[in-house]
């Protein structure tokens, strides 16, 4: 064989390194994680293929004829393995206790880290020109809410098997808390979100709109979204708070005449139609009136039209606490 063994128990890794076309097979023991990870795997043509052609030829030489740096750099190949494999490690074990742990086939929810959601809740600081503390106190609500909870809960319960194989029944609002507290602290008359899935952010959203009706502040929240089984989560004491438009987005969106004080965008995410939901919209925004794009990590159309018509934009991303994905996703904003 051409190449090399590096079997590092204290590391617990062993690094197998053909050096046949580019093969390197990798064990890499993870107790931390309580994974396994044993990977085999072909570098393509390249710089990294070329040092590891340079590595075997070495290791094919007697160690006193090797030149010190190759030596070295073979030496702490285990160590650096480490380093670069744990991360795959955690994701290895995330990524499979989501398996057992969720339903989800789409639409993932998660929570946000601690810190993450602290960073989120100061960006909404910001965007609303609201005290930080206030807004921490807003997005702290929904997970303290037991009867909210409890409602979204028996709604997954009682939903035919087939539905309810793809949801999860314990609500993880992920980056929705951020738009609750948006709507916690700018009071507003209309709230719109366009695609709605299962209805977690129309119901958080028309929670947000009660807690602010009971502190003589009503205003009303409607949803658009084509899928006639969208939003079941709008139900109970949520419901009187909210509608929902069957149809195409952009068409509902064309019906409307009332100033616009909240939009979340999450429909159709092609770039395109992102744009025109803005732009539909564009007339009924005002000074006040704040726009989350829930696509801001995959188009620059928020970007776009927050510099078209003179207002701010700021991108939080989310960070997932213990679930695979880390897709970006987040909070864009546009304001004045
Ligand atoms: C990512 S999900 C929305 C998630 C939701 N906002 C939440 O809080 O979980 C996207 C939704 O957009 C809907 N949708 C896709 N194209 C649409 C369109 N042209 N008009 C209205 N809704 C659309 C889909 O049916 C789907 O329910």
């Amino acid at each position: 064989m051409r190449g090399f063994e590096i079997d590092n128990k204290e590391n617990a890794v062993r690094l197998q390194v053909d050096g046949q076309d580019g093969v390197v097979r990798v064990v890499y023991d993870c107790p931390a994680e309580g994974v396994n990870i044993q990977a085999r795997v072909t570098l393509p043509s390249g710089s990294a293929r070329q040092s590891l052609d340079n590595l075997c030829a070495a290791a094919a030489q007697p160690e006193s004829s090797r030149d010190a740096l190759t030596q070295a750099r073979i030496l702490r190949l285990s160590k650096r393995t480490t380093y670069s494999f744990r991360p795959v490690a955690s994701l290895v074990r995330r990524a499979t206790a989501w398996l057992f742990a969720s339903n989800e086939i789409t639409n993932w929810s998660y929570d946000l880290t601690a810190r993450n959601e602290g960073h989120m809740a100061a960006a909404i600081a910001l965007v609303t020109k609201q005290p930080l503390k206030h807004v921490r106190a807003w997005m702290a609500e929904p997970n303290a809410d037991e009867a909210l909870k409890a409602h979204v809960m028996s709604t997954i319960a009682a939903l035919p098997v087939g539905r309810a194989a793809i949801a999860d029944a314990v609500p993880r609002w992920g980056r929705r808390l951020g738009w609750y507290a948006v709507v916690r602290a700018l009071k507003p008359k209309l709230v719109i979100e366009t695609g709605l899935d299962k209805g977690l952010g129309a119901v958080l959203l028309c929670a947000a709109l009660k807690r602010n009706a009971a502190e003589g502040h009503p205003g009303r929240y409607l949803g658009t979204d084509i899928n006639p089984n969208a939003g079941y989560l709008l139900g109970g004491p949520y419901a009187p708070f909210g509608k929902i438009a069957y149809g195409d987005s952009i068409a509902t969106l064309k019906t409307l005449t009332d100033a616009v004080d909240i939009l979340i965008n999450d429909s159709d995410h092609s770039a395109d139609y992102e744009y025109n939901e803005y732009t539909t919209l564009a007339p009924l925004f005002h000074d006040g009136s704040v726009i989350l794009g829930d696509n801001a990590h995959v188009t620059d159309k928020l970007l776009q039209f927050a510099t078209e018509t003179d207002r701010k934009f700021l991108f939080v991303q989310d960070v997932p606490d213990d679930h695979f994905y880390s897709g970006g996703s987040g909070i864009g904003f546009a304001f004045r």
